[in-house]
């Protein structure tokens, strides 16, 4: 029977160069924890237990990851990455494979991490590593006989290695995995007498050589897999490319992106047939855009999906609703939380919506306010129109039936209720439910004064 995984996310470090109050595996990449990046993983790994040892910050790193199932154990002095591992040791059975990640690692792919689990399974000692052009500051691979082909026999950190080793290019991603009781016995032995008196995860290397346990190396496909966050400046860099695989992806799959450079996801986008999607658009939370949908230039969605044939011009914010097929938006509406919009609906510019349902094939042109609405089908509403939905104290309900012609700058003062095939005169103040199938207006009645003439500046004395 194959050991079962467990992993163990090391993420105590202050990250001093971030310059931020924020612990660094808190910092955002694509809208999510760094952290969470590296916790996805671990779950698309199917690992048994995830651990993660926090420490700077306090207990900020538990409480933003509270709901992902994972085991904290606080480290709270850093005395180095084998001090790191140590802390978790007692929560890992013995029986199983771990895993060790870094909460500030977050692009690594699963299928570079899958072999490393596969040799620890079968007893090896699986180390993740990359050749770099400049390799400085990073533990690098000794190899027996300093061959490219020659076993690994010891990992050396950059400040304790000499200048011979220093021109060594391949280095420690510090990305391994190994069967658990090796590491509790090995992690054991380890001392602080090197250059930076900390206790180094990566001397356990030396001692599996000495335990005649095999070390089996594998490289990422791509080196920014294992790069880490230390500055923001890392942190846009891995922003970008990791943008970039997302818009890869989308093109893949026959989206049409008119420039990949400027598309942010920060969630997850799926996208049905000949989905079109302009510059500068922003998909937060979970977005599904149908067949044949259009997306204009600087739309921000969220949480939102979208029925195909629908057309969204630009400037169109949408958050948490969900909009129905062959809809005209924008550009310039804003559709907020609790907003479902059926089939065939027109919504304009300088148009919000809030918690409404709109039936179909009713048209919001210009210029209003919907909020706490039930619209019926075909309802045409004329530009100004506000739902004055707040007393002041409590939220009140329109609703407006199907058929209805509201006139061009009307309040509907809720709570209120409009009957189906009523017609409010433009201008209207609608305090009262209006019958269906009547005018109903609030107007003033329009008089002439004849004669009348407009008032003269009068002149001053002097
Ligand atoms: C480590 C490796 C080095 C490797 C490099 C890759 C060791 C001794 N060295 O060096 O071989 O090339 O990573 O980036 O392992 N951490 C803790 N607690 C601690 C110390 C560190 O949680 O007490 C965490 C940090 O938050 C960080 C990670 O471990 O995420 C690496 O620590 P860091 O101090 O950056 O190690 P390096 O010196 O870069
Ligand atoms: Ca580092």
């Amino acid at each position: 029977m194959q050991s079962k995984l467990e992993i163990l996310i090391l993420a105590a470090g202050k990250g001093t160069r971030m310059r931020s109050d924020l612990p660094k595996v808190l910092h955002q990449l694509a809208g999510k924890p760094l952290l969470g990046h590296v916790v996805d993983n671990a779950h698309a790994l199917g690992a048994a237990q995830t651990c993660v040892v926090y420490g700077f910050g306090g207990e900020a790193v538990p409480q933003a990851l509270a709901d992902d199932k994972l085991t904290f154990v606080l480290q709270a002095q850093q005395h180095g990455t084998g001090h790191a591992v140590q802390q978790a040791l007692p929560a890992l059975a013995d029986d199983s494979v771990t895993l060790v990640l870094y909460g500030d690692v977050p692009l690594t792919h699963t299928a570079t991490l899958r072999p490393l689990v596969a040799a620890a399974q079968a007893g090896k000692l699986g180390l993740l590593t990359v050749t770099l052009a400049d390799p400085s500051g990073y533990g690098r691979i000794v190899r027996a006989s300093g061959q490219a082909g020659g076993k690994v026999t010891r990992i050396v950190e950059h400040k304790d290695a000499t200048d011979a080793e220093r021109a060594i290019a391949e280095v420690n991603t510090g990305i391994l995995a190994v069967a658990t009781r090796h590491l509790k016995l090995w992690i054991a032995t380890l001392k602080n007498d090197n250059a930076q008196g900390e206790y180094y995860l990566t001397d356990i290397i030396a001692c599996a050589v000495a335990d005649g346990v095999e070390i089996e190396t594998h490289q990422p496909a791509y080196e920014w897999e294992v790069l880490g966050v230390n500055s923001k400046a890392q942190l846009a860099q891995l922003e970008r490319i990791h943008q970039n695989e997302i818009a890869q992806a989308l093109l893949e799959s026959g989206v049409t992106l008119m420039d990949p450079a400027r598309l942010d996801v920060r969630g997850t986008l799926a996208c049905g047939r000949d989905v079109a999607i302009d510059v500068n658009c922003v998909f937060e939370g979970r977005v599904l855009l149908g067949d044949g949908v259009q997306v204009g230039a600087n739309c921000v969605l969220r949480n939102v999906t979208v029925a195909a044939g629908t057309r969204i011009d630009a400037f169109t914010l949408i958050d948490d609703a969900e909009i129905g097929e062959i809809n005209r938006l924008g550009p310039f509406s804003r559709i907020r939380p609790g907003t479902k919009l059926a089939r065939d609906v027109h919504v304009g510019n300088f148009v919000e919506i809030k918690n409404s349902q709109i039936d179909d094939g009713s048209k919001i042109g210009h210029l209003s306010y919907i909020g706490d609405t039930t619209m019926g089908k075909q309802v045409n509403i004329g530009a100004g129109t506000i739902t004055c939905n707040y007393d002041g104290a409590n939220k009140h309900r329109t609703v407006i039936g199907d058929d209805v012609f509201v006139g061009s700058d009307t309040q509907l003062v809720a709570p209120v209720t409009v009957g189906r095939g009523a017609t409010l005169g433009a201008g209207t103040t609608l305090t009262k439910d209006a019958p269906a199938g009547e005018l109903t207006l609030s107007r003033v009645k329009q008089t002439t004064i004849p004669g009348w003439t407009r008032p003269v500046k009068l002149k001053k004395e002097s």
